[in-house]
């Protein structure tokens, strides 16, 4: 097997504990069946890459790992999640604490039409993080040296966060996320609105953040998975075909579904 997607690459295969444990998920949109049986367990502080052929399901599950899909009303979910081995499907879990805890960043940068600061200062404040001015601001600003934006932005904290360029709101919104200090950053395709410069600031940053926790991406470009994940799984028609190594996954495909895909024969 052609070896392309590894050329570059930093291999990492320190075994991590579980953070989320998932078994036999399902999820349907009304009568659509999209997620069939996905059992999955994710490391804590590794990235894992979700990768397949647009409408397999990635972003679909990746939402069911801080009940985004609860946002949707067609949709149902069943089967269990468990994180730290507490069940966040369970009826006592506030969807909004569990999604500051599992934080999120989408394909197009959305901040808040405020300023860099209080996008940032937004989390902290309603999760009572910090107890006055000068510790938000502390907050603030560990949040934006986290997401790499620090120094473009520390002398105008208090213009718009969407006057800044593409690369530097997404380093925004990656700052918003951590500023709840997650446990794990779920990431749908971050790059595919950026340049190439802005994708390699912010896929050397995946790298620095998955010390402090897990990081899940989805992407559609099986050479940032490669770049930036130390597992990957690959979906395919709503079933999880594969996961393991990112480096066997590339290189010793065990399914001849995931073997056409990442050879380029479907997709
Ligand atoms: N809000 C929704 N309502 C109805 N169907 C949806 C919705 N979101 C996704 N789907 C369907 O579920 C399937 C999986 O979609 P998705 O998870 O977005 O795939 P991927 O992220 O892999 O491209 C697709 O067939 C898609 O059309
Ligand atoms: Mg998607």
């Amino acid at each position: 097997m052609n070896n392309m997607y590894l050329a570059e690459r930093t291999v990492h295969t320190q075994a991590q504990p579980i953070k989320f444990r998932c078994s036999d998920v399902q999820v349907w949109y009304g009568e659509k069946h999209a997620l069939k049986d996905v059992s999955v367990d994710l490391q804590d502080k590794t990235v894992t890459a979700f990768i397949g052929p647009s409408g397999c399901g990635k972003s679909t599950f990746l939402r069911c790992l801080n009940r985004m899909n609860d946002t949707i009303p067609v949709a149902r979910v069943t089967g269990q999640m468990l994180l730290d081995g507490d069940d966040i499907y369970d009826r006592r879990v506030d969807p909004v604490q569990l999604r500051a805890r599992v934080g999120m960043v989408f394909q197009k940068p959305n901040p808040f039409p405020k300023s860099i600061y209080d996008n940032v200062a937004y989390g902290p404040k309603i999760h009572g993080l910090a107890r006055n001015k000068a510790e938000l601001d502390g907050v603030v600003e560990q949040a934006l040296r986290g997401a790499a934006l620090w120094d473009e932005v520390k002398d105008r904290l208090h213009e718009s966060g969407t006057g800044l360029s593409g690369g530097q709101q997404q380093r925004l919104c990656i700052a918003r996320a951590v500023a709840t200090a997650p446990e794990v950053l779920l990431m749908d395709e971050p790059c595919s609105a950026l340049d190439p410069i802005a994708t390699a600031q912010v896929e050397e940053l995946i790298d620095e953040l998955r010390e402090q926790f897990s990081v899940v991406i989805v992407t559609h470009s099986m050479q940032q998975a490669a770049r930036v994940s130390q597992k990957t799984a690959f979906f395919h028609l709503g079933h999880l075909v594969e996961y393991g190594s990112t480096d066997d996954i590339f290189t010793r495909p065990q399914d001849p579904r995931t073997e056409s895909y990442i050879s380029g024969r479907i997709g």
